[in-house]
């Protein structure tokens, strides 16, 4: 089968890659991805001499771009992952994530739409998050039918990309799968967001800063449960369908940064007091949610997948990885992320 992967030099699908071509050679996998900051060809170098991968850069929001790479690749699976990911960076300049994550899936399911007769067998899998559902209270969970109820520019913009690629299956009869997922971490995450972030303050003794009072909670899951997940789905899911993933692993921010503490401290053996006295409350983010947690008993039912990792033991492994991976966070910390460091967190310190 000829699969593309859109977004495969980012976080979740550089994951998704190196666990999958190799075990798949069967499969022809080709990685569709405009190359932005948040990529890094580093994170491929495991599959890059397999003769079942092949890299086009091409950006999703150019419309003549995908359809050379579609009349090029003939995918019969896509699985889209391609997007502005950060919910900061879109509080802060929004467009870029219209446009990607709207136009961007937009192209990409014309594109399916023009291509595949309705008996192809063909799949367009549409990777989102939790977001999408909005905040939670404090108690409760999500479900595939929770009203959507995005907060930020990012989750409404993957929102209005779930609504397009559902009205493509509702109208044209295009097969889609819809898998919408909580906060991943691990191994080749942008050190943006918040595990990788304290992980690499931590080991440099720089300030660790938690919005607000450090009590928002998110469900984590290891990326690699994410990526069998998605995989799971593509096997064994229903078209039409969306399916929720989640690791039933509810965390506040401010014991995610405790627990990053003590492990970087074991792992190298530091004093983990130090680590602890670099955390700083910092001015919250806009229009912050409360709460994230997923009910995931239909995959769990219907797909048969189970996570692997505990948030023990991924974290775990995560701290190992950042440790032994200095080239790659050397490559990643370039003049821009200089930049997004002191765009984001230049006015929130007091
Ligand atoms: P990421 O920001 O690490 O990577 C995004 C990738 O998309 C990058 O390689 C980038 O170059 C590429 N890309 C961006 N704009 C593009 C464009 N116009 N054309 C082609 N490629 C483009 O993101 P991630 O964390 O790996 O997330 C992947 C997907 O999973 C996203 O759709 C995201 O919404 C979803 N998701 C992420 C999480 C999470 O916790 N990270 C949780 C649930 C769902
Ligand atoms: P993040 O990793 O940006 O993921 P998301 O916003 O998609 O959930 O943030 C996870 C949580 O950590 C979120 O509640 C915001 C918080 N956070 C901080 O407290 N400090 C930080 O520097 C960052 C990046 C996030």
């Amino acid at each position: 089968m000829k699969v593309m992967v859109t977004g495969g030099a980012g976080f979740i699908g550089a994951n998704f890659l190196n666990l999958l071509v190799p075990r798949l050679p069967e499969h022809q996998f080709v990685n569709v991805d405009k190359l932005t900051y948040a990529a890094n060809l580093g994170s491929l170098q495991a599959v890059e001499q397999l003769p079942n991968y092949m890299l086009r850069r091409v950006d999703i929001t150019d419309m003549e771009a995908v359809d050379a790479v579609f009349d090029e690749v003939e995918p019969e699976l896509v699985v889209h992952f391609a997007a502005e990911s950060h919910v900061d960076r879109s509080i802060l300049g929004p467009r870029e994530f219209i446009h990607t994550n709207i136009e961007g899936t937009f192209n990409l399911l014309e594109a399916c739409r023009k291509r595949w007769p309705a008996d192809a067998g063909a799949l367009f899998h549409h990777v989102s998050t939790d977001e999408v559902y909005g905040s939670l209270g404090e108690t409760g969970k999500f479900h595939e039918t929770t009203a959507y109820d995005p907060s930020s520019p990012y989750s409404a913009s993957k929102a209005a990309s779930d609504h397009i690629v559902r009205a493509y299956h509702r109208t044209y009869g295009l097969p889609v799968k819809i898998t919408n997922c909580s906060n991943n971490y691990g191994p080749m995450q942008f050190p943006e967001k918040l595990i990788p972030l304290m992980i690499l303050n931590a080991l440099e003794r720089k300030s660790l800063p938690i919005y607000g009072k450090g009590l928002n909670v998110r469900d984590w899951l290891y990326v690699e449960d994410h990526c069998e997940a998605i995989w799971s789905v593509i096997e064994r899911g229903e078209i039409g369908r969306t399916y929720n993933i989640g690791g039933d692993s509810e965390k506040r921010n401010i014991d995610v940064v405790d627990t990053l503490c003590e492990v970087v401290a074991d792992e190298t053996g530091s004093d983990v007091g130090e680590l602890l006295r670099l955390k700083e409350l910092v001015t919250d983010r806009p229009g912050h949610d409360l709460r994230y947690a997923i009910d995931a008993t239909r995959i769990r039912q219907e797909c048969g997948w189970e996570p692997k990792e505990t948030f023990d033991t991924g974290i775990r492994k995560t701290v190992k990885w950042y440790l032994s991976n200095e080239d790659w966070v050397r490559d990643v910390r370039s003049g821009e992320y200089r930049k997004w460091i002191d765009l984001n967190y230049g006015d929130r310190t007091t």
